[in-house]
């Protein structure tokens, strides 16, 4: 069998053994959704893996927003932004951005995967260094990769490792150094307060990636710089349009000069279709909502806080990070299918995540809370991951 085959086997055969076992949780045919429920196969759920964190899926302008849009713009732009495809309704969106992030200017992208990949690769190059994470999010990786510069990657949040290794970046060679603000699959935070600092004495560029910062952290959800009462420290500020915002796109925001290269040279912007209009619409009405709606901002706070206390309370071991994403670590795949599985029938979607999206022997539950949840809710998704992590893991160690 060639090397092709060989992969394409290998895939295929886990997923049917996986579905064979009940235990295939992945391309559920989703009904219905609204950030805390969710309706597969006629039944509706309680949503404890949902990223709508500020609970704004169905909310009733942003939907009137797209429907407007639609109605006014039609489905799509049929070209890329540079050519025919710009509309009225993607600058607004720009503008409202960039005024959300604190900077001049903004690009908006067709996802956030596209948005990281494409600025990455449009700022650094061959003879760059570029220092990554280990955790970050995959299209921040996939960026790095395609720019051609050397590709550093540094142990997770060690800001004593990204000064050391900026140290060694030969005179006059260029730095970029990319991070998530929250980091996806483990809900903790980047130390950006060292990280500006020193990236500032090394004279290094910083973009992070505020894909599960906004909306969540700071003061009326702004993000990771006003999170830590810092502003202005980021030079390239990303972020996805469709996790507290509940549309499809990302965006990058920074100096108009910046924005201006990126809607110039960056290849994703220049060869690839523009966003539909609806989801600039409706990206567009939830910064508003974000700004009308604070309690949202504080709600969600209020349930992280409670969601991780009560998880602890039921013997879960979580750490205390302001975010709510929340990894209960199982271990290997098998555990983490059969917690999800427990989970499941107890009417609760819990995504079980595996290595390789998170590295081997960590694979785990995530779980998170929407400012959608009640209270009660939020109680009970604790309730039923200790009781899997009670019941689940032990009988295991038995059989
Ligand atoms: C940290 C992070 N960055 C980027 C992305 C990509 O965003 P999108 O889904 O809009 O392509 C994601 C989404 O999974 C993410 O979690």
């Amino acid at each position: 069998m060639g090397q092709i085959e060989q992969r394409i086997r290998e895939i295929a055969d886990r997923a049917r053994s996986l579905q064979a076992g009940d235990l295939y949780f992945y391309l559920q045919p989703v009904e219905a959704v609204d950030g805390a429920h969710v309706t597969i196969g006629g039944r509706t759920m309680l949503h404890a893996s949902s990223t709508s964190y500020l609970g704004l899926m169905r909310h009733r302008a942003i939907d009137a927003a797209a429907q407007a849009a639609l109605e006014h713009y039609g489905t799509g732009t049929h070209g890329v932004r540079l050519l025919a495809g710009n509309t009225d309704l993607h600058d607004r969106l720009e503008a409202r951005v960039a005024a959300f992030a604190g900077r001049q200017a903004a690009v908006a992208y067709s996802s956030g995967y596209l948005a990281n990949f494409a600025a990455i690769s449009a700022l650094i190059g061959r003879g760059d260094v570029v220092l990554c994470d280990k955790l970050n999010h995959a299209s921040i990786v996939d960026g790095c990769l395609l720019s051609g510069a050397r590709f550093v990657r540094v142990p997770h949040n060690d800001i004593p490792a990204i000064d050391q290794a900026l140290a060694k970046v030969p005179a006059g060679t260029s730095a970029l150094v990319v991070v998530d603000a929250v980091f996806s699959m483990d809900g903790d935070v980047i130390d950006l307060p060292a990280l500006a600092d020193v990236c500032r004495r090394r004279g290094a560029w910083l973009m992070v990636d505020e894909s599960h910062s906004l909306g969540v952290l700071g003061p009326g959800g702004r993000g990771i710089e006003s999170h830590f009462g810092l502003a202005g420290v980021i030079q390239v500020k990303m972020s996805s349009l469709s996790k507290s915002v509940p549309s499809a796109g990302g965006y990058i925001a920074g100096s108009a000069d910046l924005v201006s290269y990126l809607k110039h040279a960056s290849r994703a912007f220049v060869f690839s279709v523009a966003m539909p209009p609806a989801s600039a619409a409706a990206s567009l009405a939830t910064l508003d909502v974000i700004d009308a709606e604070p309690d949202r901002v504080a709600r969600l706070q209020a349930h992280v806080r409670r969601l991780r206390a009560g998880l602890r309370a039921g013997g879960v071991p979580v750490r205390d990070d302001p975010t709510p994403i929340v990894p209960v670590i199982a271990g290997d795949d098998d555990t983490t299918l059969r917690m999800a599985r427990f989970m499941f029938d107890r009417g609760i979607f819990a995504l079980p995540i595996l290595s390789p999206a998170v590295p081997p022997r960590t694979s785990r539950l995530r779980i998170t809370v929407t400012a959608a949840h009640t209270e009660q809710e939020v109680d009970t998704i604790a309730g039923a991951v200790a009781s899997a992590w009670r019941e689940v893991i032990p009988a295991l160690a038995e059989g």
